[in-house]
């Protein structure tokens, strides 16, 4: 996820830009660059956040103008690779966000016709191909060039001798601003709210020609109307699209980040090396700890892979051997911990990998390899399209391990985390919005699942929860039920639901209020709860999915409910750099 600002009308176009950009820094902030357009086509790009470096930007002239600010998936944070990408002869420029997946055999192919690629980026094939079909049309080169590309794309498009912008989107927000003698187009609306609040969002397909007077758009093979629409929000609540707050605009954002990540992942050296390490030890903290302890249960029971999984802090007490493969999950790449053990790992010779959501982070500097996963920068301290993004890495994993034999659930999967966006929790919310004391239970993969579930409802409603495996709460925990200490039972098909049920009727039986979590349907668990939440028919990976999306609504709502101060929970930070 990036920003992309584009500007065409009767003003200077690099500050309108400027301060876009600045407006969607939230999307993205490692490095920027902006390309204007006056006699001639002038690029400045700049690693670093453009707050802090605006006045690179000063000398650039021209009433037309793209920028971008870039979260960083494809070549590292540097001036390089910062966008505008531009072709051999620097005269067609893009800004681009998505990910364009075909990028690599793309780029072989047009070095073999002589291009001259200056970044490791997958956007400038953008530009190299719009070069190899501009024949004076920036609109037909754009259109050409876009049907080479796999993936997702919200490009904006200027040449040295065509006066205006092109824009072109597939599964990547684009949006055009109406302004009086000036367009402005965007990744979301909200740098166009200090200039107009009359907009069009682009559909997939669209390919826009855009010039100060205009918009013209097209799908297909001819040219297509969209309805104008009037925005109503404020810029706070433009930059969470509309959603009262990050943590919630994240969990939506959770279908997609699932497919990017998992179909980001191709078998290679990192599934080679595991192929051959006889052993894994998954180390990380928090969340990333409880997506390590679900990849344990998964990886041992598909591929027969021993699969050690320790808290990152702990990590240094433990004395060797270290065998195997040495994975550190870490969404930051900059948690304290976890690479304080993968440096521990490293004196041991036992070959190491990182799995992280920011690139260049700390923790790829340390592994041998570095697996990313592809969230987009996470805004709300709550961990959650991380979470969902490294379960994508590690059920990815397994369906590579299984020589894509898991292909079919896993496109399941991404249909099921949407399904379960929409079911409804109210009975649950309500329940848990009136209790002190919460406990999560579950059994085998379901176990960590429901330790993410009491971590998210502790962290952001500060509801005392546990996180329980369902066989334990007998060896002590039971003295703690009553009435008044709801327990959240996931129960859904697999080797655990016979015992699951006992678990839950001896939980009853102590007078606890059951929330379960099952599928619809399910007749024997519907009549011993006391509150159901039915998830659609699954298969063990999507039930995992689907469960983990309906706790963190629920610790969501439940905290909304209360009214806390939910992306900035207290006493908490995003980055935990200190041990
Ligand atoms: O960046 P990391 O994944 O290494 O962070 C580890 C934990 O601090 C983190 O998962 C934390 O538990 C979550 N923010 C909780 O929602």
């Amino acid at each position: 996820m990036c920003g992309i600002v584009g500007y065409i009308g009767i003003r200077e176009a690099a500050p309108i830009i400027v301060e876009g950009l600045k407006r969607l820094e939230y999307r993205g902030y490692d490095s920027f660059g902006i390309a204007t357009l006056n006699s001639t086509l002038v690029t400045m790009k700049k690693c670093g956040r453009i707050s802090e470096n605006e006045h690179c930007a000063v000398d650039l002239e021209g009433k037309v103008g793209i920028g971008h600010t870039r979260w960083a998936t494809h070549g590292k944070p540097d001036d390089l690779n910062a966008h505008p990408h531009t072709d051999c002869t620097g005269s067609i420029a893009v800004v681009h966000n998505g990910i364009i997946e075909n990028y690599a055999e793309l780029r072989r192919e047009l070095r073999e016709r002589g291009h001259a690629f200056s970044s490791e980026t997958d956007t400038e094939v953008i530009a190299h191909l719009i070069e190899e079909h501009y024949a004076g049309d920036l609109f037909d080169a754009v259109r050409e060039a876009i049907t080479h590309l796999e993936g997702s794309y919200a490009v904006l498009a200027m040449a040295q001798d065509d006066p205006r912008i092109i824009a072109a989107r597939n599964a990547s927000p684009l949006v055009i601003g109406i302004g009086d003698g000036e367009l402005l187009a965007a990744s979301d609306v909200t740098p166009l709210l200090d200039h107009t609040r009359k907009v069009v969002f682009l559909e997939d397909g669209d390919i826009a020609t855009i010039s100060p007077e205009q918009i013209i758009i097209w799908n297909g093979n001819g040219p297509v109307e969209r309805s104008v629409s009037m925005i109503e929000w404020d810029v706070e609540s433009a930059k969470k699209g509309g959603f009262e707050h990050f943590m919630i605009k994240e969990i939506f954002e959770q279908p997609d980040v699932f497919f990017h990540t998992a179909s980001s992942l191709k078998d290679g050296a990192v599934i080679d090396a595991m192929r051959e390490c006889g052993s894994m030890i998954l180390v990380s903290c928090g969340t990333s700890y409880h997506a390590a302890l679900i990849f344990r249960y998964l990886a041992e029971k598909y591929c027969s892979i021993p699969v050690r999984v320790e808290l990152a802090s702990e990590f240094k007490y433990y004395t060797p051997p270290l065998q195997g493969m040495v994975i550190g999950v870490t969404q930051s790449g900059e948690t304290a911990d976890t690479i304080a053990a993968l440096k521990k790992a490293r004196q041991f010779n036992c070959t190491t990998l990182g799995i992280t959501n920011v690139l260049d982070s700390s923790v790829t500097r340390i592994a041998d390899h570095t697996i990313y996963t592809r969230a987009g920068p996470e805004i709300s301290v709550a961990a959650t399209k991380s979470f969902i993004a490294q379960l994508a890495v590690f059920l990815q994993i397994i369906n590579l391990l299984q020589d894509n034999q898991c292909e079919e659930v896993m496109a399941m999967v991404h249909r099921q985390i949407e399904d379960s966006l929409l079911i409804d929790l109210q009975g649950a919310v309500d329940a848990c919005g009136r209790a002190d004391h919460v406990f999560f239970v579950g059994r085998g993969p379901y176990y960590p699942v429901a330790l993410e579930g009491a971590l998210k409802m502790k962290e952001i409603s500060y509801i005392h929860a546990e996180g329980y495996a369902a066989g334990e709460l007998k060896h002590g925990p039971f003295a703690l039920l009553s009435e008044k200490t709801p327990v959240i039972a996931l129960c859904l098909p697999g080797e655990s639901y016979g015992v699951m049920l006992s678990n839950i009727k001896e939980m009853k039986a102590r007078g606890a209020p059951i929330i379960g979590i099952g599928i619809e349907g399910d007749r024997e668990l519907e009549e011993i709860v006391d509150i159901m939440v039915g998830l659609p028919k699954c298969h063990l990976f999507g039930g995992i999915l689907m469960s983990s999306v309906v706790l963190q609504l629920l610790a969501y709502h439940t905290a909304r409910m209360l009214g806390r101060d939910i992306d900035k929970p207290r006493n908490l930070a995003k980055s935990v750099t200190v041990e």
